[in-house]
């Protein structure tokens, strides 16, 4: 195996919780931390240095850097950002993030990197798109984690209902990683079995699945009121799509991709099935939509084209 290195650029709750994933998921050998205060990327390296010994497969280094450390990583994360505050939409947040973001982009930019950036931030599908713009990197190597969290929320929350494990549910929400974020119901199966098969097997009732929708688009707005702020979940979601990408196996998994006439829609990244490899995203998967869930995708890519224009005009 090829040394790995990954950068991290933002080492809060949610940059910690991704390290935390990824060096026990052994998934580089190499990571270096970067963070506008300089202290905390330090601390954090320090922490996590900490970690090496107690591992089954450590890490090589882990420190706190800067920019010009991009230069030869595999992979960049970014989950630099102002925290979202107790009853605040990820929308709301989009001027400040923005600008944060374009700051980032052009130092990464300077540094001469190569490989695949994940972006995390928030309001995601935007971030990224500032990312690519600004950066004007291959579309294929900028992501953003889109509504791949939403999707692993949807899997589990199922799951608990049918009394399966998660991995048997084949299920993804797709759209913007936010309030407008839908469901394709139609392509929900558990262990190859349509949902509304199951629903018809009496497994889960049908006013339920409206039930779970709601339960997923609000659940990071019950986690932030209940402790402040959402971080395992992202930080596992993070190292699954890193792992995904440097094992480079085609694996398909939901993430913020650039549509380029998929459903209907273009210019803009968006949460939406996607094959991955050592490349970054190679291909988007087009699901089989009905017309009602081609409405309500509709609905979420006008609201994230209309934002990302407005944003384009700010920053
Ligand atoms: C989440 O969904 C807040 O976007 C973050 O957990």
């Amino acid at each position: 195996m090829s040394k790995r290195k990954i950068v991290l650029i933002g080492c809060g709750a949610v940059g910690s919780s991704f390290i935390y994933s990824a060096i026990n998921q052994s998934l580089a050998q190499e990571y270096v931390l970067i963070d506008a205060f300089e202290a905390i990327a330090e601390g954090n390296a320090i922490d996590f240095a900490d970690c090496q010994a107690g591992l089954d497969h450590p890490f090589t280094s882990i420190k706190s850097g800067n920019y010009n450390d991009c230069k030869d990583a595999d992979i960049i994360v970014i989950t630099a950002g102002r925290p979202q505050k107790d009853g605040e939409t990820r929308l709301n947040m989009v001027i400040d993030n923005a600008k944060i973001m374009k700051d980032i982009s052009l130092q990464v930019k300077k540094s001469g990197f190569k490989g695949v950036t994940i972006i995390a931030s928030n309001p995601v599908d935007i971030m990224t798109a500032v990312y690519q713009k600004v950066t004007q990197f291959d579309y294929h190597k900028v992501l953003g984690t889109g509504t791949i969290l939403d999707s692993l929320r949807l899997q589990h929350l199922i799951a608990e209902k049918i009394e399966v494990n998660p991995k048997s549910v084949a299920a993804y929400v797709i759209g913007e990683h936010g309030d407008s974020s839908m469901i394709p119901w139609s392509s929900v199966s558990v262990g190859n079995k349509n949902i509304y098969q199951q629903v018809a097997e009496g497994r889960i009732k049908k006013e339920e699945l409206n039930q779970l929708r709601d339960e997923v688009a609000q659940r990071a707005y019950k986690i932030i009121k209940l402790k402040r702020a959402t971080f395992y979940g992202i930080g596992v979601a993070l190292a699954l799509l890193v792992r995904n990408i440097l094992e480079g196996q085609n694996n398909i998994l939901v993430a913020g991709a650039y549509l380029q006439g998929e459903y209907g829609h273009r210019g803009f990244y968006i949460g939406v099935p996607t094959i991955l490899n050592e490349k970054g995203w190679k291909k988007i998967v087009e699901l089989p939509l009905t017309k009602e869930e081609q409405i309500a995708f509709d609905k979420s890519c006008a609201i994230v084209k209309d934002t990302l224009e407005k944003t384009f005009v700010t920053i």
